[in-house]
């Protein structure tokens, strides 16, 4: 998954992009680059690693236009080489590129053996060369017919010395916006709408195939077929903010110390009576008709589906399973229209989930989008949505966005039961909800505690996450926590699949961090301990303050305020967050975009 930027426009064309792509690294920054028009001729500048190092080398005359590359590598090693804007062989063409070309190989053989010459090993030097063949003048034309050939998800941007006035954009299955501002002088086309820059925009979307000629606040539009089309635009008021550390060392902290009042924020107003989500465009007439419930994610977003199922089966007596979106595109699934998808994702741009939503789609299932952004392709393309209102989350690593869709998620089990008169007391489980924010500022005071404790297991390369029942899904998310930040070899199991395995793994060092925060199970967690014990792992304990026989069993514990099953992922989670930041400090690794990582994975 890339970001790609384009600007034509009275500003200087360098500086916007430039900007542009700074809100673009979250979706990836193995390398970036920037290339325009002057004086006839393509000029570009590229490196490799983050934005940082672009702008040091930046060295580019004045641009007539610009387009502009942040990449999280698929086809060819992170390098200079490898790195957009790519050229065709004459230098004529630059192109930009975000998503996979499925057939990329053959078409590069073709092309080599009528005697093109290759510098990278990317797909995307392909299709330039591909659309260098096909150019007769008209740019458009000859992208038109490259696209007859490719298979895959892309979206492009592609410029040629001859027309300095103009971008193409064109894009099938990848997010890609072209804004033209009210004044109609300036016109930014981005991988993200949120990121133009300004205040308001007529917005359109391309999609299958759709191809674009951009000039100065002017678009032009043609379908698959060439074929100029009218497409309707849909004005965006950008609520553009740099973002910002506010004093912490990483984004990451700061996001786990926004928690408190991101909760309090998913909270608010949806409770008068009974639960309410004024955004929601689905009825209670529908959601009666609904028999079961097909909750989808990725990575973070698919542990809170999983807590979503546990939720729905014991608050709302709802049937639902949860699917990872990357299998569930791919299976034969038993779904009708009386089946909601709920499809759970941050940055609403996951390429697994937007895919296998649009899967379920197909069987005429209604789909109910869980997201942390307004402008993002699963809300344009889900029958209904539930923002997180998290604000926006930039560290690659996600904690504020998965504590908000746990309270999504208790939220629309609550509503459903009341719509399916299971007997809970909705307004007693609410009320011991709105306790959580407290709890979370509680532990966040004590995070030098978590730190001390860190600092002991910083040295493990190999960690066993446990838990059951609520804190299996809480496991999960903390041990991703900590592979992905500082990069240890951290797995999960449920606490009762130990003996059927993974036991063979302990010993002194091989730690086995314990999230125990379940009443129903807490004798049974107690002797699954005991058993890690008896193999001399090291123990820490994650658990609520009742469980004082924790003292004897762990070596270290960390006691959380107590609450009912239903609730206790949000506690453990904090510590499981703080234990994953604290260890990746002690380690030195790139906190906020860990190595390999993006934050919004936009290809398979
Ligand atoms: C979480 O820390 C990871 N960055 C990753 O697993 C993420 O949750 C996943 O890629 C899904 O992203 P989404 O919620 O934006 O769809």
């Amino acid at each position: 998954m890339c970001g790609i930027f384009g600007y034509v426009g009275k500003k200087n064309p360098i500086n916007v992009c430039m900007q542009g792509l700074l809100h673009l690294e979250y979706r990836g920054y193995d390398s970036t680059g920037i290339g325009g028009i002057h004086n006839g001729k393509i000029e570009i500048c590229k490196s490799e690693g983050k934005l940082a190092n672009l702008k040091k080398k930046l060295d580019l005359p004045m641009l007539e236009l610009a387009i502009a590359h942040t990449r999280w590598a698929t086809h060819g090693k992170v390098n200079h080489a490898n790195a957009h804007p790519l050229l065709d062989a004459s230098g004529s063409i630059a192109l930009i590129h975000n998503g996979i070309i499925e057939n990329y190989q053959e078409l590069k053989e073709n092309l080599i053996k009528e005697g093109i010459p290759f510098s990278s090993e990317t797909d995307s030097e392909v299709v330039v060369n591909l659309i260098a063949k096909f150019y007769k003048g008209d740019l458009a034309q000859a992208i038109h017919k490259a696209l007859g050939l490719l298979k895959g998800i892309f979206a492009f941007l592609v410029i040629h010395k001859d027309h300095p006035q103009e971008i193409i954009a064109t894009a099938q299955d990848c997010p890609l916006s072209i804004g033209c501002n009210i004044d109609k002088s300036e016109s930014m086309i981005s991988s993200d709408p949120n990121t133009f820059q300004g205040d308001s925009y007529d917005i359109f979307f391309l999609k299958e195939k759709e191809i674009a000629r951009v000039t100065s606040g002017c678009v032009e539009i043609f379908d698959q077929h060439l074929k100029s089309i009218r497409k309707r635009s849909e004005r965006l008021e950008i609520e553009q903010q740099a973002p910002t550390k506010n004093g912490f060392e990483h984004f990451m902290l700061k996001e786990i110390f926004e928690q408190p009042s991101t909760i309090r924020r998913a909270l608010l107003g949806r409770f008068n009576q009974g639960i309410f989500f004024e955004e929601l465009q689905l009825s209670n007439v529908f959601f009666k008709s609904i028999e079961n419930l097909w909750i989808l994610g990725c990575g973070t977003s698919s542990h809170a589906g999983v807590l979503g199922t546990y939720l729905m089966e014991d608050l709302a007596r709802f049937p639902s399973s949860v699917e990872i979106a990357s299998e569930a595109r791919y299976r034969n699934p038993i779904l009708s229209k009386k089946t909601l998808v709920i499809a759970v994702s941050q940055s609403g741009e996951t390429a697994d989930l937007l895919a296998a939503t649009r899967e379920a789609q197909k069987y005429g299932c209604k789909t109910l989008g869980i997201c942390n952004v307004k402008n993002s392709t699963l809300v344009r393309e889900t029958s209904g949505v539930i923002f997180l209102r998290a604000g926006p989350e930039i560290s690659v690593c996600s904690t504020k966005a998965f504590t908000a869709q746990l309270t999504v998620f208790i939220l629309l089990s609550l509503y459903f039961a009341n719509l399916r008169n299971t007997q809970i007391d909705v307004g007693a489980i609410y009320k011991e909800l709105l306790t959580i924010p407290a709890h979370i500022e509680q532990i966040l005071e004590r995070q030098e505690e978590i730190q001390k404790i860190a600092k002991k297991y910083a040295k493990f390369d190999d960690f066993i996450f446990l838990g059951r029942r609520y804190m299996l899904p809480t496991a999960q998310e903390s041990a991703l926590k900590l592979k992905e930040i500082s990069y240890a070899n951290a797995n999960s199991y449920a606490a009762g699949e130990l003996k059927h395995g993974p036991i063979a793994l302990l010993g002194p060092n091989f730690p086995v961090i314990a999230f125990c925060a379940n009443r129903q199970t807490r004798a049974k967690i107690a002797s699954n301990l005991m058993e890690v014990k008896a193999r001399q792992s090291p123990i820490f304990a994650i658990a609520p303050v009742e469980f004082t026989e924790m003292e004897a069993i762990a070596d270290d514990v960390f006691y959380v305020p107590s609450t009912i099953d239903p609730l206790a992922p949000f506690s453990s989670a904090v510590v499981g967050q703080l234990f994953a930041y604290y260890i990746a400090k002690e380690r030195g690794s790139d906190i906020d975009q860990p190595r390999n990582l993006a934050k919004s994975v936009t290809v398979e």
